[in-house]
C-alpha cells in the first residue's frame, strides 16, 4: 500500500492538472494522504509493523479502508489517462508521470515541447516562436533532430492551438508534409544539382530515398535497353554506380561538418548495395525486370499524381510513411538482410507478423529497425521481460494498432507462458480487422480505430536458457525468418569505404582474418571479446582514432 499511495501522491497531491480533471477523487486522495500520515506517524515509534498492528486493532481496518480508497484513486487516474490515449494512440508509449506532466502543461507549448522525442524519437525539440503572453500560444516553425545534427524547417509557420492530444497530431502532420516537400523538391533537383550541393542541402532520410528512387529509374532503362538489344547495358550501369561511389569516398575525405559527413556516409552504404546489385544482376545474367533478382529489391518510386512516393518489393507495394528519422547511420546492406526485408515486406502484405530468430548479435533488432528507416514507419522496440502483464502487453498492441507504428518485441520468448496466449489473442484482434478490412478494432472492451500500418516483430535466441517455446496459437500469427551470422567482410569493406578507404574489400577481408585468428590463437580471458559483431565498432574506433 505504501508504494501505491507514494506514487499517486505525486500525481494527486502535486498535478494540476489531475486535481482539476479528477476533483472528486484529489479531494478522496487529501483524505486518503492525512490518514496515512497519521498512520506511518503513529507507528514510528514503533518501528515493527507487526508489533504496531497487534498494539492497535484499528489500525488494521483503518489501513484496509484506505487500501480501497486508493484504487478507487487509482482506478479514476487510468481511466481518465485511457481516454487521452486513445484520442492521441501515441500516449500510450508515454508513461504514466510524463503523460500527466504532458497533460498538465497542455496550454504551454513550449513547456510541452521537452518531451517532443517520447512522442517522435527523432525529433529533439520544435523551433518555437512567439507565445510570449500567457493568452498566446507560440507557433513551430521547424524542428531539431535528436538523432545526429539536423535541423529541418516547416513549410510555413505552425501555430500550436487546441488541446495538447489534438495538437500533438496536428504537429505530426505537419512534420510529414514537410518531408514529403522536402523529397518532392530533392527529386525535383537530383539531376540539376551537383551531388556536393544536394547532399549537403536536403535531410539525411530524403537524399537516401532519392538516391534509391532514381537508382530504380536507371534499372528499368537498363532493363529497357537490354530488351532493346544492348548486352552491355547492366555492365554500363555496374560502372555507373562504382564512378558515382568512388565520386562519393572523395567527397567523404574532403573537410565536411560532423552531419554533412553522417549523410554522406549513409549514402555510401547505401549507393555500394546498388552497386552489387547491378553487379549480381548482371553476373546471373539476369534480364528481365520481371525475375526476382531485382523484384525483391526495395524499389522506390515517386509519383507526381498521388504526390507520394511507394516502395515495391516481390508483389508487395507500401507508400513512405514520412516519419522523421534523424540524420543517424544505417546498417550495411547483406544478403542477409534482403533475405530478412523480403520476409518482413511479405508477412506485412499478407496480414501478419514477422519472427526472426537466431543467435544473439546477428542483427535482428537492428535490421527490423532499418527496415522502419527505409519505409520511414515509427517503431517502438520492447524489452521483454518476465515482469510484463497482459495489461501493459494490452495497452501496447492498442497503441500499435490505433497509432499504425511498428513494435519490434526483443527477446519475446522471455515473457511467460500465461501472457503469451493472452498476446496471441490480443495480436489477432488487430489481424482479424486488417483482414477483414474493417476501420476499427476491439481490444479489452475498448474500440479504436485501426491504422493499417501497423506491423509486428518478435526477435528471438530460440533454445537459449530461460526461454519459453511459443504457443501455436502465436507462431500461426508470425512469418519466421532464420536469421544467421551476417556476412561481417562486406559489413567491414562498407564501413571502411564510408570513412573514404577506395581499396575496403581487401582491407575488409583483411580485418576479418586478423579478428579470426585472434579469436582462435590469443587467449580465452573472458575480457577479449573477437567477436565479430564488435568488428564494426573496432573498425570505426581505429578509424576515427586515426
Ligand atoms: N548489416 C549490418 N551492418 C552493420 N552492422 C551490423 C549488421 N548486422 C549486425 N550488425 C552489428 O551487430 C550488432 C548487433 O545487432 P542486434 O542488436 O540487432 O542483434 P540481435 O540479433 O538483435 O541480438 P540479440 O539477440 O542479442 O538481441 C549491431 O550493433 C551491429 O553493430
Ligand atoms: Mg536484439
Amino acid at each position: 500500500m505504501w508504494y501505491g499511495w507514494a506514487y499517486l501522491e505525486t500525481l494527486f497531491i502535486g498535478s494540476e492538472e489531475v486535481k482539476k480533471e479528477l476533483p472528486v477523487d484529489a479531494e478522496r486522495f487529501v483524505g486518503i494522504d492525512v490518514d496515512v500520515k497519521k498512520v506511518l506517524k503513529d507507528i514510528s515509534s514503533t518501528k515493527n509493523a507487526v508489533k504496531a498492528c497487534s498494539t492497535d486493532p484499528e489500525i488494521v481496518k483503518k489501513l484496509e479502508s484506505t487500501q480501497s480508497k486508493l484504487e478507487m484513486c487509482e482506478k479514476s487516474l487510468a481511466n481518465y489517462l485511457e481516454q487521452k490515449r486513445r484520442i492521441f494512440p501515441r500516449f500510450y508509449f508515454v508513461s504514466t508521470s510524463d503523460l500527466l506532466d504532458i497533460l498538465s502543461n497542455g496550454n504551454d507549448p513550449a513547456k510541452v515541447n521537452f518531451h517532443t522525442d517520447k512522442i517522435i524519437a527523432a525529433i529533439s525539440t520544435l523551433d518555437l516562436i512567439g507565445g510570449a503572453t500567457s493568452s498566446d500560444r507560440p507557433s513551430a516553425t521547424g524542428f531539431e533532430s535528436s538523432v545526429g545534427v539536423e535541423n529541418i524547417p516547416l513549410p510555413k509557420p505552425f501555430k500550436i492551438e487546441g488541446r495538447v492530444e489534438h495538437y500533438m497530431q496536428a504537429i505530426i502532420n505537419q512534420v510529414t508534409n514537410a518531408l514529403r516537400e522536402c523529397l518532392k523538391v530533392s527529386n525535383a533537383n537530383f539531376v540539376k544539382d551537383s551531388t556536393e550541393v544536394w547532399v549537403k542541402r536536403e535531410p539525411n532520410q530524403i537524399i537516401l530515398t532519392t538516391s534509391l528512387t532514381f537508382f530504380t529509374i536507371k534499372m528499368e532503362e537498363t532493363f529497357t535497353a537490354i530488351a532493346a538489344g544492348d548486352d552491355k547495358a547492366m555492365y554500363k550501369m555496374w560502372q555507373f554506380k562504382i564512378e558515382g561511389l568512388t565520386g562519393l569516398i572523395d567527397l567523404v575525405r574532403t573537410k565536411l561538418t560532423k552531419a554533412e559527413r553522417m549523410k554522406i556516409m549513409c549514402l555510401i552504404t547505401l549507393d555500394a548495395h546498388s552497386r552489387d546489385i547491378s553487379k549480381n544482376l548482371m553476373d546471373g545474367q539476369v534480364t528481365e525486370r520481371t525475375q526476382f533478382e531485382w523484384q525483391s529489391q526495395l524499389r522506390f518510386e515517386w509519383r507526381d499524381k498521388e504526390n507520394d512516393c511507394y516502395i515495391n518489393i516481390v508483389d508487395a507495394e507500401f507508400t513512405y510513411s514520412f516519419e522523421y528519422i534523424g540524420n543517424g547511420a544505417r546498417l550495411v546492406i547483406t544478403p542477409l538482410t534482403d533475405r530478412i526485408y523480403v520476409t518482413a515486406t511479405q508477412a506485412l502484405k499478407l496480414k501478419m507478423g514477422c519472427a526472426p530468430a537466431g543467435p544473439a548479435g546477428t542483427g535482428k533488432t537492428e535490421t527490423t529497425k532499418d527496415l522502419a528507416a527505409m519505409m520511414a514507419v515509427c517503431i517502438y522496440v520492447f524489452n521483454c521481460a518476465p515482469e510484463m502483464d497482459y495489461r501493459s502487453l494490452g495497452d501496447i498492441w492498442k497503441g500499435l494498432g490505433a497509432s499504425g507504428a511498428w513494435g519490434c518485441f526483443d527477446e519475446f520468448n522471455r515473457l511467460i507462458a500465461e501472457v503469451l496466449s493472452v498476446c496471441s489473442t490480443q495480436y489477432k484482434c488487430i489481424l482479424d480487422s486488417l483482414v477483414a478490412n474493417r476501420p476499427t478494432f476491439t481490444l479489452d472492451g475498448a474500440e479504436l480505430s485501426l491504422n493499417v500500418s501497423v506491423g509486428a516483430y518478435i526477435t528471438m535466441n530460440p533454445g537459449y536458457l530461460g526461454r519459453t517455446p511459443l504457443p501455436e496459437s502465436l507462431k500461426a500469427l508470425f512469418r519466421p525468418v532464420t536469421v544467421v551470422v551476417p556476412d561481417f567482410a562486406l559489413i567491414c569493406e562498407n564501413m571502411l569505404m564510408s570513412e573514404g578507404y577506395t581499396q575496403a574489400r581487401l582491407l575488409g577481408v583483411k580485418f576479418i582474418n586478423l579478428y579470426t585468428l585472434c579469436g582462435d590463437l590469443l587467449s580465452k580471458a573472458k575480457h577479449y571479446d573477437w567477436c565479430q559483431t564488435e568488428i564494426p565498432k573496432s573498425v570505426c574506433h581505429s578509424v576515427f582514432t586515426r
